[in-house]
């Protein structure tokens, strides 16, 4: 957030020592999330990527500043709430009972209770909790629909399903990116923002092209 402080001045030195507690707090946090990540070799790493992807498309988007910072940290940590879920179902491999997918659709709300009060984390704590929504209103936790799921929100998702559907795990081998896009658009009005899917994928040409293209070749 710009302010017009001079080094000098008390509320400069204040804003400082306040960044600083921000920044400790979130690496402090992104630790956590790595470690959660490093539960399950198939999905390491896929957080900071989650937060990559979002950085890009919320430019794409033309968020404000505050608003890029909140959903890059939210998408940092999305995952967060997963550490109270059971290694046994988290790492399953195989098509979970109705039973064990109920403690994965807890995670949103955990995430959401790990950081909503740690000072400067109140929106990115909504942008986790609703992670998960879909655009139809069959989404978790709160079954919101379309426009009342936080933008945020709504980015998180494409990007997190991007990823997934990108990386290798157990069962199946890596979709190639045009593979990726087309299952996003296949699931957007029903699951994903349509605009939002349009918007990831621009930014994904736009910024990320190069680098996409070498890792799924
Ligand atoms: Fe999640």
């Amino acid at each position: 957030m710009m302010n017009t402080w001079t080094a000098g001045d008390p509320q400069y030195r204040i804003a400082q020592l306040e960044d600083r507690a921000r920044d400790q707090t979130l690496a402090m946090a992104c630790s956590l999330i790595s470690l959660i990540d490093l539960r399950d070799r198939y999905t390491g790493g896929h957080s900071a990527r989650v937060a990559n992807y979002v950085r890009h498309a919320a430019v794409q988007l033309c968020l404000s500043d505050d608003e890029t910072e909140n959903v890059v940290l939210a998408a940092s940590l999305h995952d967060i709430g997963k550490i109270g879920v059971p290694d046994q179902i988290l790492l399953e491999p195989g098509k979970l009972t109705e039973e064990e997918f109920s403690w994965i659709r807890k995670h949103p709300e955990w995430g959401w209770m790990a950081v909503r009060n740690v000072d400067g984390f109140h929106q990115a704590a909504l942008l986790i909790l609703h992670h998960h929504e879909r655009v139809d209103g069959k989404g978790y936790p709160s079954r919101l629909r379309g426009a009342e799921i936080p933008l945020g929100s709504r980015l998180i998702a494409v990007a997190d399903s991007f990823d997934a559907l990108t990386t290798n795990r157990p069962y199946r081998s890596a979709r190639t990116c045009q593979e990726a896009f087309s299952e996003l658009q296949r699931c957007a009005g029903t699951q994903f923002d349509p605009y939002v899917v349009e918007a990831f994928w621009a930014s994904i040409e736009h910024s990320l092209g190069e680098t996409l293209l070498a890792r799924t070749a």
